[in-house]
């Protein structure tokens, strides 16, 4: 049977029953600071825990700190990476300091090409791999080549099996590449802030999905020291 996935956040994984088939693709949508890098750090966590082999993808950050990212919420990468059991691609510096490295400026095409041969070198094992974010890396482009790449990258990413999780900031991405890309997903997380001034809250939803199994409760969550996402609360209908 082939393998199925969870984001290791108990509300949500409830959410997705059976889990995710390998080849499933999630984006994850926000605005910026409402938790995404968090949650995705959970998913590493997770696929970790049950022997993926897990590939970041740092664009808004140094892949230095996305492992106190990791350190904060309870993931020593280091035994990891010596391992080859997480890859880090730095599309973040200016200079390259990892053995990956993509120039923010460099043409999709060259990304895709690094991204494959990133995902050939660990051939044969489970993957998860997620790009955070895959908005900073479409910023300012053209919507043709954005699109081309897009949907060409899901499809191999699809056919190889891999579980493929894009964080994308809302403010940064326009509507119409939004709109455009949102149906090639399999899942979506939308998280947000709700609640009023006097009691800001966060919140998160399981949008969509193609095989229309899932709900979209809105589900209450904060972040919590050394766990990260935990969903508090859960309001039905
Ligand atoms: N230990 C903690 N306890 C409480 N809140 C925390 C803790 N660590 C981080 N946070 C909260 O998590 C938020 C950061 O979340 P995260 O970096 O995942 O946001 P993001 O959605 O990735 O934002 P961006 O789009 O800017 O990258 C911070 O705003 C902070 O409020
Ligand atoms: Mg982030």
């Amino acid at each position: 049977m082939q393998k199925s996935g969870y984001f290791g956040i108990s509300g949500v994984d409830k959410i997705i029953g059976e889990g995710m088939a390998y080849g499933s693709q999630i984006m994850i949508r926000g605005d910026s600071g409402v938790g995404k890098t968090v949650l995705a750090a959970q998913f590493i966590k997770e696929g970790l825990g049950c022997k993926d082999t897990c590939i970041y993808v740092c664009c808004d950050e140094s892949p230095h700190a996305v492992r106190q990212t990791l350190k904060q919420y309870g993931l020593h990468p280091l035994p990891f990476e010596e391992t080859d059991r997480l890859v880090f691609v730095d599309a973040y510096s200016l200079e390259p300091t990892e053995k990956y490295h993509f120039a923010g400026d460099d043409p999709l095409e060259k990304y895709l090409a690094l991204e494959n041969r990133v995902i050939k070198a660990a051939a044969g094992k489970p993957l998860r791999l997620v790009v955070d974010s895959l908005s900073t890396l479409l910023l300012g482009r053209d919507s043709q080549e954005i699109l081309e790449f897009h949907r060409y990258r899901l499809k191999l990413r699809k056919k190889e099996d891999i579980l493929t999780m894009d964080l994308i900031v809302d403010e940064v991405i326009d509507d119409t590449a939004f709109k455009v890309s949102s149906h090639l997903y399999d899942v979506i997380v939308k998280m947000y802030y709700a609640g009023s001034p006097e009691r800001p809250m966060r919140a998160l939803h399981v949008g969509k999905l193609k095989s229309g199994k899932f709900d979209s409760s809105q589900l209450f969550y904060t972040i919590a020291d050394k766990i990260g996402v935990v969903i508090i609360q859960e309001l039905w209908g």
